[in-house]
């Protein structure tokens, strides 16, 4: 009898209330409170009653409003943001934006646009973009322009316009966008480029167009922000027809899918005639390089031949001495050397990425780019024993290098002695075979970020991070630790300044409460991914204000003490852990409760246990772990009951005791 009365007793007291509020209705997203909205594909043909008067953006794309009109957004009166991409309009009617004085951006990309009434944009006096991409517009004609005086830009790609003339009172004062790109424009006339006269600094877009022809002199002293002729077969016809014109970005790459004939090196004597500072010629054939070809780009300063097919440059180039970045990307060089570097000296900025062949380093091939800055050689296939000083020999003012994604790099004791002043160093997804005991970024003065992630270190040599006094960021990701545990005397005390420290994927199950100790600097710290429990936060209690991210791990209680220790953070994320909602955790669930400001994810931090609460938010889980009413009735007669055993108990024994002695 006890035994049941006590039974029923620990099930009243421990049984916990638990409730989940579902909240999944199709309304449009609060992104800002009464401002911004997000309304995308939920079928919507009208404007929702939910939507306050205030809403300022809206993100109205894949509805339904085939013909719009003056009251379709009549009391949105303060909308600056409009999109309606995919919302199959095919009508918009007299005075439909009328009340829209304030509206800045309005999208109506890829709606089968019939008719736009004359006086259809007559609201919106500050309309600053505007998009008709894929709205199969085929005349500029079409669009109402009269009213668009602060137009900055207008986007008009893949439509069927043939000529790029922009109607006679079209206001270009403003403009600085127009974009062409995958129309039917093949040929550019004088008369169509004086109606972009007074649009100066203009940024032009014309890719995939097939611009056959330009007549002569029909860009002759216009000034281009950039012009983009992407995909233009010919490009003699572009070099002639852009005499005596400036442009500070000449866009003339070209695209996998078309069959592009040979470049001579006779098409670039047009750059004599004009000036231009930045040019990208990508995935171009050239028929042969010679050390004259690029004589007429000594106004160069920027140079783009990304997978230009090129094998080498010739040694005494002439014209590239003014060059300051040079991008050499995918293309096929066995050797660094093969550039032939000296003929660029000004250099600040040199990628060499994603090489097609390995690409050996050879022996100061770069040495005579003293100024060089920047210097990215990942993706390479680099392979290398002893890495990197003969190699970057001189590079004195490097700041910048990536040697990420390579093969296996060996890495003596200081081995970036060349490059003193760096503060940049990836080596991301590279193998690095450092040996015991040393540290190869030695005397890196200045280093403020390297980036570590998979480079299968050994991270039991305590010297490998030696001689990093400026370092603030350090990406470990993915490297192993001895037992995947993080010790007290680990080789991360010695970076005192370090303030973001990466160790996600690093499979490990704990950490030293005194691991990070000397690290008083750090405020972003990401353990995600690995395996811990909550007591490796103890290693976290010095500091404070930390953006913490601890996803997808092992914890499932947090204990009391503890809690402190998360309040002083600003922000954690605790998805993806099998968190406990039962009243063993009570005290972690009411911190949440009280703390979810400081709470990321807060969609994906579910309850794993117990199996009736799995996969509910923990903001939805109400517990009541206190002793209810009934509770201590039954803990009341429970007690009562129990005294009466008692005595019966003692007087039975002392009876019984009695009786033998
Ligand atoms: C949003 O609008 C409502 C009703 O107009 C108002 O009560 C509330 O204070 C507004 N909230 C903010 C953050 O502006
Ligand atoms: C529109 O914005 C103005 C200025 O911020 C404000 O005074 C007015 O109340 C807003 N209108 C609506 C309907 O929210
Ligand atoms: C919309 O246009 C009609 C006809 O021109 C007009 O009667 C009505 O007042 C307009 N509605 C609004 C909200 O301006
Ligand atoms: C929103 O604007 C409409 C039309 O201007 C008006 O009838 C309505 O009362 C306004 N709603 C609120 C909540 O102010
Ligand atoms: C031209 O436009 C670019 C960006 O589009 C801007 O950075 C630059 O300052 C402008 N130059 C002049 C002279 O207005
Ligand atoms: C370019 O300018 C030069 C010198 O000012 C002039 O001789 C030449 O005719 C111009 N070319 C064109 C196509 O206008
Ligand atoms: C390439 O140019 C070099 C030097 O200008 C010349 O000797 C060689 O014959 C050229 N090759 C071809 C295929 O045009
Ligand atoms: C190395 O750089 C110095 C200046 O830092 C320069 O004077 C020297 O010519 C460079 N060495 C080579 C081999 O280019
Ligand atoms: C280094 O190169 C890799 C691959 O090209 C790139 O993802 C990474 O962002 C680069 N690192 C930096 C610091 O730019
Ligand atoms: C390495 O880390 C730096 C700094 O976070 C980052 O900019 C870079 O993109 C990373 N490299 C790769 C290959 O992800």
């Amino acid at each position: 009898m006890a035994l049941d009365i006590s039974c029923f007793f620990l099930v009243a007291l421990f049984s916990a209330s638990c409730e989940a509020i579902a909240s999944s209705d199709l309304t449009c997203i609060e992104k800002e409170t009464n401002k911004t909205y997000n309304c995308e594909n939920l079928g919507l043909s009208e404007i929702p009653g939910t939507l306050p008067n205030s809403t300022e953006c809206l993100e109205f794309s894949f509805n339904f409003l085939p013909t719009i009109q003056n009251t379709t957004f009549s009391r949105l009166v303060n909308l600056t943001f409009l999109d309606l991409t995919r919302c199959q309009i095919y009508w918009i009617h007299e005075d439909t934006f009328q009340s829209q004085r304030q509206l800045d951006t309005l999208v109506l990309t890829a709606n089968p646009l019939i008719f736009m009434a004359e006086t259809a944009l007559n609201g919106p006096v500050a309309l600053k973009h505007l998009f008709f991409t894929q709205t199969g517009m085929s005349s500029l004609d079409f669009i109402p322009v009269h009213n668009l005086k602060s137009l900055e830009s207008l986007h008009l790609g893949s439509n069927h316009i043939s000529s790029i003339k922009l109607p006679k009172n079209f206001p270009t004062e403003k403009l600085k966008v127009l974009d062409f790109q995958n129309n039917a424009i093949h040929y550019l006339s004088k008369e169509d480029m004086e109606s972009l006269r007074h649009a100066t600094n203009l940024s032009l877009n014309l890719k995939g167009n097939d611009i056959t022809r330009i007549e002569p002199g029909a860009f002759k002293s216009t000034v281009f922000q950039s012009l983009d002729f992407g995909g233009t077969l010919d490009l003699l016809v572009i070099f002639r027809g852009l005499q005596n014109s400036t442009v500070q970005s000449l866009w003339l790459g070209t695209f996998e899918d078309i069959d592009d004939k040979e470049i001579s090196s006779s098409v670039f004597e047009g750059l004599c005639e004009m000036s231009v500072e930045s040019i990208n010629l990508q995935k171009h054939h050239f028929l042969n390089i010679s050390s004259n070809t690029f004589h007429c780009f000594t106004s160069l300063h920027e140079l783009d031949l990304t997978a230009t097919h090129l094998r080498q440059l010739p040694s005494g180039v002439v014209g590239l001495h003014n060059l300051k970045k040079l991008v050499l990307s995918a293309n096929k060089f066995d050797n660094l050397c093969q550039i032939n570097a000296a003929s660029f000296p000004s250099l600040t900025h040199l990628y060499i990425k994603g090489n097609e062949k390995k690409l050996a380093l050879g022996t100061g091939c770069l040495d005579n780019l003293e100024n060089l800055r920047l210097l990215d050689l990942s993706h390479d296939d680099i392979e290398t024993s002893d890495c990197c000083n003969v190699q970057l020999k001189n590079l004195s003012h490097l700041q910048s290098l990536n040697l990420s994604y390579n093969e296996p790099l060996g890495l003596k004791t200081e081995a970036f002695q060349e490059c003193p002043q760096l503060e940049l160093l990836d080596l991301a997804f590279t193998q690095l075979r450092v040996n015991a005991a040393q540290s190869p970024f030695q005397n890196l003065h200045l280093l403020k970020v390297l980036n570590l992630s998979h480079c299968l270190l050994d991270t039991s040599n305590q010297h490998l991070l030696d001689g990093l006094p400026a370092l603030q960021h350090l990406n470990l990701q993915g490297n192993r630790f001895p037992n995947g545990n993080i010790p007290k005397t680990n080789p991360l005390q010695i970076l005192e300044s370090l303030e973001i420290l990466m160790l996600s994927f690093c499979d490990l199950s704990s950490i030293d409460p005194q691991a990070f100790a000397q690290l008083k600097m750090m405020n972003h710290v990401d353990l995600s991914h690995n395996r811990l429990t909550s007591s490796s936060i103890e290693a976290l209690s010095h500091l404070k204000g930390l953006y913490l991210n601890l996803a997808s791990n092992s914890i499932s209680i947090i204990p009391p003490d503890l809690l402190p220790i998360l309040s002083q953070q600003k922000t954690i994320n605790l998805r993806q852990n099998p968190l406990d909602c039962t009243c063993s955790n009570v005290y972690f669930l009411e911190w949440y409760k009280e703390n979810m400001h400081r709470v990321k994810d807060i969609e994906a931090t579910l309850c794993a246990n117990p199996p009736l609460l799995r996969g509910v938010r923990l903001s939805d889980v109400t517990l009541s772990c206190s002793i209810t009413a009934v509770g201590i009735f039954f803990l009341i007669v429970f007690l009562l009951l129990s005294t009466v055993a008692l005595i019966f108990a003692v007087k039975y024994f002392l009876r019984w005791k009695y009786q033998h002695i």
